[in-house]
């Protein structure tokens, strides 16, 4: 059945997929060789997760996809159980899923063994209970084996204490979460990796584990994540899904950014070229004359020009928005005073922090996943308790917070609903709605629960910005943000005149905005040297 795949990991023909009205993808083709290392990637909302989905077999679509071998996904969301502990969520099987046919085909027989005419035939009755025993045989094969040994040797590898295989995941850090989820995948004997966002979430400590992991890694990777330095890293292809289409680029990031900009400037080039000639053209056809024969002449050149090939006008793909924030007015140099401040649940966690942050000043906080951060960022907000001491914020100080969760967005309203709330005014919810990229009416009018969690992620950042608070708490800002969105909020930032906390992992979002960096180390928090 899976012969003609023997070197294709992956082999989509002729795909479409659509989403109630819109187009997601449409037509397309692609072959992923067995081994390779695939980088997803396109703009927020544009339908990486659906097409993971549909690989799946998770959503419907119409074409032709086939996968040799058995695949293991890693969901964007880390949808886990809360109350089951670490230890019981990695020894439960990740889920595998095989090529669907299998179970398709079995299904069929099922059904077919449930009629009575065909119970009444012996003769069908044994030749559908054989093909059910060897469908049965394959599927088994396609089964993930869960060997403690492999289980002991990824908790090793990930660094995976062992007080987080006791506690519940719902105590346990969103980074932890992510690694457990990780672990539960990278345990599993699948030889196809489908991962959705691994990176976001985890410490500088785990990206370099899961880069070397995933470089060794034997099998076919197809993944998504907008982390420049990742993608670079381990990706030997690209996949980039623009308009509901793709194109695939060999090589790394850098070959990418470098094979697309290439092929713009050479577009730009020839458009250029052709928009002269038309221009040349029209202008000496407008001049031609009105004598019938010179009519008939400029008729004959018009037909010539419209059957010339089209040449687009090439475009970059880029997210296109501006954005700027603006801060409440606040008199006193320091927004937030941390005096002798203690924060954990029931033992400290991060202890004694002495710290003043300043109008104007952006501060970032680095540190292992699970050490303490969005603790810390809970207790300034006043969602948890100070174990000791004294969180005080200025008495014009004006906090918005930025959940590392998303869970501060939780409606049934659509997007234009959600801000109309605040200004209960057309034009300045459509404008601020723009401010984060959303545009189109098809976009301000979609349910914020079908939004991608990119789209999410941006809408949060405007609720939080719409106060103007003058003191930004930001837990880790950019996940899930395309490279371009993230982009464009960072420059917002820069301009920004407010105060900024915040928690990242993402270098090249320090590297721009940070005037100072701090780091939890051994439960206090200490000055960053950056090399
Ligand atoms: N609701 C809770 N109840 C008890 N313990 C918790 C709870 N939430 C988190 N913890 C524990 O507190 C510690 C710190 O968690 P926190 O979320 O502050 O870490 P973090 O530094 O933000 O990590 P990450 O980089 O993964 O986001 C972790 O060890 C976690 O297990
Ligand atoms: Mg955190």
């Amino acid at each position: 059945m899976l012969e003609g795949y023997l070197f294709m990991s992956l082999s989509i023909k002729n795909l479409s997929i659509t989403i109630g009205k819109k187009d997601i993808i449409i037509d397309q083709s692609v072959g992923i060789a067995d081994g390779s290392k695939v980088g997803l990637i396109g703009r927020n909302g544009i339908g990486k997760t659906t097409l993971l989905k549909a690989i799946l077999g998770k959503t419907d679509y119409s074409g032709e996809i086939k996968f040799n071998g058995k695949i293991a996904y890693f969901s964007q969301e880390i949808d886990m159980d809360l109350k089951k502990t670490g230890r019981e969520t990695i020894e439960q099987r990740a889920e595998i899923h095989h090529q669907n046919e299998f179970e398709k085909e079995l299904g069929e027989i099922e059904a077919l063994l449930s009629r009575q005419d065909i119970c009444e035939s012996h003769e069908k009755l044994a030749e559908l209970t054989d093909r059910y025993v060897v469908l049965q045989a394959e599927l088994n094969k396609h089964q993930a084996t869960h060997a403690t040994g492999k289980i002991k040797s990824v908790l090793k590898t990930l660094e995976i204490k062992e007080d987080w295989l006791d506690k519940k995941i719902g105590e346990l850090s969103t980074g932890q979460r992510a690694i457990i989820s990780l672990a539960q995948i990278l345990s599993s004997d699948a030889d196809f990796l489908l991962l959705d966002e691994p990176t976001n979430h985890l410490d500088f400590k785990r990206l370099e584990i899961l880069e070397n992991y995933l470089k060794n890694f034997k099998g076919t990777v197809l993944m998504v994540t907008h982390n420049r330095y990742f993608l670079d890293r381990v990706c030997d292809a690209i996949l980039k899904i623009e308009n509901g289409k793709w194109i695939k680029y060999n090589g790394n990031y850098s070959a990418y950014v470098k094979t697309r900009e290439a092929a713009f400037e050479a577009q730009k080039n020839a458009y250029e070229v052709e928009e002269k000639y038309l221009e040349n053209e029209r202008d000496k056809i407008s001049r031609i004359g009105t004598s019938p024969s010179k009519v008939k002449q400029g008729n004959y050149r018009k037909k010539l020009l419209e059957r010339r090939e089209v040449i687009e006008k090439p475009d970059m793909d880029k997210s296109k928005f501006t954005t700027t924030f603006e801060a409440s007015p606040i008199k006193s140099p320091t927004v937030l005073e941390l005096h002798d401040l203690t924060v954990g649940y029931n033992k400290p966690l991060i202890s004694n922090i002495n710290l003043n942050i300043c109008v104007g000043q952006r501060t970032i906080l680095v540190g292992d996943n699970g050490i303490g951060k969005s603790t810390l960022f809970k207790t300034i907000e006043g969602r948890i308790p100070p174990l000791f001491g004294k969180v005080k914020l200025d008495h014009d100080g004006k906090l918005g917070y930025l959940d590392q969760e998303l869970k501060d967005l939780c409606t049934h309203a659509t997007l234009y609903e959600e801000i109309y709330a605040f200004f209960e005014d057309a034009g300045k919810t459509r404008q601020q709605l723009a401010m984060v990229g959303f545009i189109t009416n098809e976009e301000v009018h979609k349910p914020i629960s079908k939004l991608s969690t990119g789209e999410k992620s941006r809408l949060n950042l405007l609720k939080v910005l719409i106060k103007k608070p003058n003191f930004l708490l930001l837990d880790e800002p950019t996940n899930h943000l395309d490279i371009d969105a993230c982009e464009i909020i960072e420059n917002a930032f820069l301009n920004y005149e407010g105060a900024i906390f915040a928690v990242s992992h993402d270098l090249y979002f320090i590297e721009k905005i940070a005037h100072r960096v701090l780091k939890v180390v051994d439960g206090k928090i200490v000055e960053f040297k950056r090399k």
